[in-house]
């Protein structure tokens, strides 16, 4: 018996990463898998080797969420549950970030999500209830310097997700969030956080950092973040859990 058995998920930025992770162990718990992103080889690829369905989703753009609803009922006849974890970084100090910058990273992280929501969440309902998950960051619940678009986008999660939690509560849907920390992905491959800088992936200076900076001394893996999605998606864990964010950072903001 999977956790998920009977479930249909759609998992945004579901071709690598977290969400792929995510996506991976979701269908080994049993559920059916409808993979979103915009690279559409690999989330191809994935979707193939899991029994899911892809689906290419520009998570910013509205008629994109219409038209994977319908390719999601059609592949599987129902969506009981939502993992809005696409997301995109850029490093620039508020007074240096070009408007379009700053908005691009809302479209994508923020209004990305509240899309998620106002076109999933009835399909949820009409299923009997399920389950959100928001992907917030570390960042959603402090600051760090250069990142001021990503962090003001992420923080909005949180409130996005208090307040999905409330509206959608009657109609039998959880809403959570959770926030990483330093996540092994293409995200936070130094080539990005450090251009042209000495910190490089696999280094021991890159070892030495994570070391300092988290208390369990290492950086995070994706497939941790998709246990806690797991666990916030699935009934028999949390189905007294809704409206809060979850932190999964070895400890950075204790
Ligand atoms: P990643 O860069 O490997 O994956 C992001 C995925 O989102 C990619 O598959 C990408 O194609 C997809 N994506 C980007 N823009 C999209 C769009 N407009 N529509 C649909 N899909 C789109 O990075 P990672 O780490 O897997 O990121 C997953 C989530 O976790 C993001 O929301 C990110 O902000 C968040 N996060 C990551 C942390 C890290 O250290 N890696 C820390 C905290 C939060």
């Amino acid at each position: 018996m999977g956790k998920l058995d009977g479930r249909v998920v759609l998992i945004t930025g579901a071709a690598r990463g977290q969400g792929e992770k995510e996506a991976r162990l979701f269908a080994a718990e049993g559920a059916k898998v409808v993979l979103a992103d915009v690279l559409d080889d690999q989330g191809e690829a994935v979707a193939k080797e899991i029994g899911g369905h892809f689906v290419h989703l520009d998570v910013s753009k509205e008629e994109d969420w219409g038209a994977a609803a319908r390719a999601a009922k059609d592949a599987f006849g129902k969506i009981d549950g939502l993992v809005n974890n696409a997301g995109i970084l850029r490093f620039n100090e508020l007074t240096s970030t070009p408007l379009e910058e700053f908005q691009q990273i809302m479209n994508v992280n923020q209004v990305g999500a509240f899309l998620g929501i106002k076109t999933i969440a009835p399909e949820i309902a009409a299923a009997g209830g399920g389950s959100i998950v928001n992907t917030s960051s570390f960042t959603g619940i402090t600051g760090m310097a250069l990142v001021g678009a990503y962090a003001a986008s992420k923080h909005a999660i949180v409130g996005l997700t208090r307040v999905a939690a409330l509206e959608l509560a009657a109609k039998k849907i959880r809403v959570n969030a959770v926030c990483p920390g330093a996540i092994d992905t293409a995200m936070s491959n130094p080539a990005q956080l450090d251009p042209g800088g000495d910190i490089q992936a696999g280094t021991e200076a890159l070892d030495e950092l994570y070391r300092k900076l988290v208390p369990l001394g290492r950086v995070g893996r994706p497939e941790e973040v998709a246990r806690l999605a797991l666990f916030l998606t699935a009934e028999e864990d949390s189905a007294y859990i809704t409206g809060q964010p979850f932190v999964v950072d070895g400890g950075w903001l204790a």
